[in-house]
Order: structure tokens, then sequence, then C-alpha cells
């Protein structure tokens, strides 16, 4: 991989995590973490530095770009689906104005190293917004451009910060004598719901399908928030990290768009929930949908047509339905709550 200066904001979630436990297997890369809150020694350890702050502080990130010489910026962090509707004046100011600074740092970066810096950004498919479930059943596998009417906060943060990304990437200060378009190369994953057998995301609307699994290995309850026949892209967190990786990997010439779909596998809640039986047949799981957070999942799409990203950087899951559980999951969750 030779050698790389690598920062990655809300480094203690779950991507940060499994991108962290990446870098670290190699000698060249060096990690500069970021987050709200401080990371367990294990996973600080992974790192070269790690920084507590905040990223709507605008002299804070403008202080560490003057301490390094960033190749690729991993922009993480976030307020998911479910917080953003909660807080949305809060979540837009994390989603976006945050995001504003870590591009604006971008580009002082690439301005100082006199070439291109990489923005990394997770989007999802929240950016998606089906007017119903009968179009949405239509729909099945959407493509990048279609239905981008988003009805939550987090969705529409994340699909105006896809343009602003390339904005800076393709007109920023187009009016100047000397424009300085081409100097940030934003690139962008929307994801599915992710699933991670080692960590519990905090505030999504996808959180049914890992709080399921999760609390079937623990041997709790699970009262499950929304419909049996809910059917939204999932994938396994390996695969998103190495979504991440191979889009950031990617020859430039190769790209035909800056933003990509990418899927997995597509399991409705009552598929989940007979395959996380099949696993762990004492596991106790009811239905008792939350009519609100269902109306948001009802929007999103039941899938996603990732060609362009199967084309175009070789994008190709390692997990599909059956091998996320049994090569995945389903070992690690179980190690998990043994060792707990
Ligand atoms: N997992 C996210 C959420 O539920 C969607 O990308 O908010």
């Amino acid at each position: 991989m030779g050698s790389k200066t690598i920062l990655i904001t809300g480094a203690n979630g779950e991507i940060g995590h499994g991108l962290i436990s990446h870098f670290a297997e190699y000698d060249g890369v060096k990690v500069i973490a970021l987050d709200l809150n401080p990371l367990d020694e294990t996973t600080r350890a992974k790192c070269h530095r790690m920084y507590t702050g905040d990223i709507l502080d605008s002299r804070f990130i403008e202080s560490l770009s003057t301490g390094y010489d960033f190749d690729t910026i991993y922009h993480l962090a976030a307020l998911l689906s479910t917080r953003a509707e909660r807080q949305p004046t809060i979540a837009h100011k994390v989603n976006v104005d945050g995001t504003l600074n870590l591009l604006e740092m971008a580009i002082t970066q690439s301005r100082l190293q006199g070439k291109e810096v990489k923005v990394i950004y997770p989007s999802s498919i929240a950016v998606y917004g089906l007017p119903d479930l009968s179009v949405k059943h239509k729909a099945q596998k959407i493509k990048e451009d279609e239905w981008t009417e988003p009805r939550t906060m987090y969705g529409i943060n994340k699909l105006y910060c896809e343009r602003l990304g390339r904005y800076y990437t393709n007109f920023y200060r187009q009016l100047d004598a000397e424009p300085m378009g081409g100097r940030v190369d934003f690139r962008c994953v929307r994801f599915p719901g992710l699933i991670s057998a080692v960590t519990l995301p905090t505030g999504g609307t996808s959180d049914f399908a890992p709080e399921m699994i999760h609390h079937a290995a623990s041997g709790e309850t699970y009262n499950c928030f929304v419909r049996e026949d809910t059917r939204i892209p999932f994938m396994a967190m390996p695969d998103g990290v190495g979504a991440l990786l191979m889009l950031e990997a990617a020859s430039k010439e190769k790209l035909t768009t800056q933003i990509y779909n990418v899927g997995s596998f597509s399991p409705s809640a009552g598929e989940l929930k007979a395959h996380v039986k099949g696993a762990f047949p004492s596991a106790s799981i009811n239905f008792n949908p939350d009519l609100k957070r269902q109306a948001i999942l009802d929007t999103w799409p039941e899938d996603v047509d990732d060609s362009r990203a199967r084309g175009d950087w070789g994008w190709k899951p390692a997990y599909d339905f059956e091998r996320a559980f049994a090569e995945y999951l389903v070992p690690a969750v179980t190690k998990l709550y043994r060792s707990k």
C-alpha cells in the first residue's frame, strides 16, 4: 500500500473501527483518528494518533491540517437517520456543516501539498425516497439517479453533501482567475444498512437487522420495530469497509461518476428472523412496528442497482445473505457474547 497518511473522522463508529483494523496491517500507513469520544485502548493502539474533537470546530480542523499532509480523508462522522429526525438542526450542523469543514480542509491541504487529496464519503440508501409501497415494490433495484427525493433530514443531508463533494471536485471557486477545481478527489458510496458482528449502530433506522442478530446471540428477546414484510438492502460490515477501500484504490480514469450504489443482499425482516432462528433456535423475536420509523423504511428502496460500481471499479461483495450469516455474523456474534 506504500506510505500514506489517512484521516478518519467518526473513527469511533462502526465503519471507523473496521477501517482502523484494516490499516493497522500495513506498516507505511499512518492513521489519524478523530472522534468526539476517545477510542478504546486496543483500537487507539492501532492508530498513529487519536484526537478527541468536534468536526464543527473549524479552528480545530484547521489546526489538524497544519500538523499533517493527508493523502486521504475518510469522512465518516454523521448522525444517522432516526437520531437526525429527533434532532434535525443538530443533524444538519454535524452532517452538512461538518462535511463542509472537512472539504475546506481538504482543499487547503491539496493546495499546500500541490496534489489531489481524496475524500471518501459514505452516503446512504436514505437519499432515496419512494412515494409509496406499490412504487417501491415495482421499482425493485434502483439506479443512482432515480427517486432521489429523500424524506428524512439525514437523507437530505447526505444527498446535499454528495453534491457539495462534486462541487469541491469540479467547480470550486469557478469564478477565480485561477479556479481550483480538481484538487479534491471526492468519491462516495451509497451504503445499504450495514451489519457488524462486533458493534451495534446507534440512531439508525436500519438498526433492526443488527439488533435482531445481537439480541438473539445474547439471549435477549427482541421486539422488532418494523413489519415482517419490510425489505431494504443490507451488507455485512467487512464488505462495507471493503467497498470504501476499493473505491479509494480505483484509478480515476475508470470512474464514470463520483457517486456509487453498492448492494449485497436484500432480505425482508421476516426472512432475517428465519435466518436468525436457524442459527439461534431459542431466539425470541416479535414484530411490534413503530409506525413512524416504518414509514421511513417504506420510502427506502427494496434493492439497489450497483452495476456502475461493478463495471467501473470491480465492486463485488464477498458475502451474500447465506455466507454473511454462516461465515461472518453467526460465528463472530456467538464469540462476542460468549466472552461477555
Ligand atoms: N443505516 C443508516 C440509517 O439507518 C442508513 O444508511 O440511518
